[in-house]
């Protein structure tokens, strides 16, 4: 049955078609998403049909993106999600099951399955995370409707403490509890030289705050325009290139397997 989804033909679908979104929600984050959703599933023992389902879900979990949080994309997007898989030859409980793990992608809820839990696990812990981080979300508060009209520094400040705060690492299962600790300290390190003001944070907040109010760059082109002033950019340039080209999957899973080992 798992041979028989379309996979292909939904990537491709939502590659030529799910295009008025953000900057920072563009197909390469569905895609990252995609991948590390699979990932996750792999790494929770599911099923390989799960694999699949999450790697779908993981495609279409921002179908529906406005450049504001005052709205709940999750559950416009499971809306469009739905409407686009009832044209593929795809089961309707498989439908039901991707939709579930659309809809939850935001905030954690009572999980049922790996797949469930594996977009919101893809989308926290590793697109919202690392030294990537420090770019996509100063590139988001730049097109981000919200802070028009704010001074840049309070905006990007605001967002960072946001995010920082409200990041709990003991809501996901302890076998991600070093992965996230570890994935979080670049964006608590970017947050802090942004604070201090010192230079080569605010150059590269800058830089990106204006690519995302320009609107005109895609993100992954963002970062590799971006030109480093410092030991401190340089580092946080080639971290986040390694991560977008998906070069980070083993240390992800040293980080698992450090958590196994504590966890013994
Ligand atoms: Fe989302
Ligand atoms: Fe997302």
């Amino acid at each position: 049955m798992i041979f028989m989804l379309p996979v292909k033909e939904i990537e491709e679908f939502v590659k030529e078609n799910v295009t008025d979104t953000l900057i920072t929600h563009d197909f390469s984050h569905f895609k990252r998403v995609s991948i590390g959703a699979r990932w996750f599933v792999t790494v929770l023992k599911g099923t390989k049909e799960e694999e699949t389902l999450a790697y779908i879900a993981g495609l279409l979990h921002d179908c529906v993106r406005p450049d504001t949080e005052k709205i709940c994309h999750a559950v416009a997007s499971t809306e469009k999600a739905r409407k686009i898989l009832n044209n593929f030859n795809i089961e309707p409980e498989s439908i039901e099951r991707i939709a579930q793990a659309i809809r939850d992608h935001r905030k954690p809820v009572k999980w049922t399955s790996p797949l469930h839990q594996s977009v919101y696990l893809a989308d926290k812990l590793m697109e919202q995370m690392g030294h990537y981080i420090a770019f996509r979300r100063c590139v988001f508060v730049g097109e981000c409707s919200d802070y028009v009209g704010r001074p840049f520094e309070s905006s990007i400040e605001n967002q960072f403490d946001y995010r920082i705060n409200k990041f709990d690492f003991t809501k996901f299962p302890s076998v991600f509890h070093s992965m996230a600790k570890e994935m979080l300290k670049p964006s608590i390190g970017f947050h802090a030289g942004f604070k201090k003001r010192e230079q080569w944070a605010i150059y590269l907040a800058r830089f990106c705050y204006e690519k995302g109010r320009e609107g005109q760059t895609a993100m992954e082109r963002i970062i590799m325009d971006f030109q480093p002033d410092s030991e401190e950019s340089e580092t946080y340039k080639k971290e986040a290139i390694e991560y977008i080209k998906g070069r980070k999957f083993d240390y992800f899973k040293k980080l698992v397997n450090q958590s196994k080992r504590i966890g013994e």
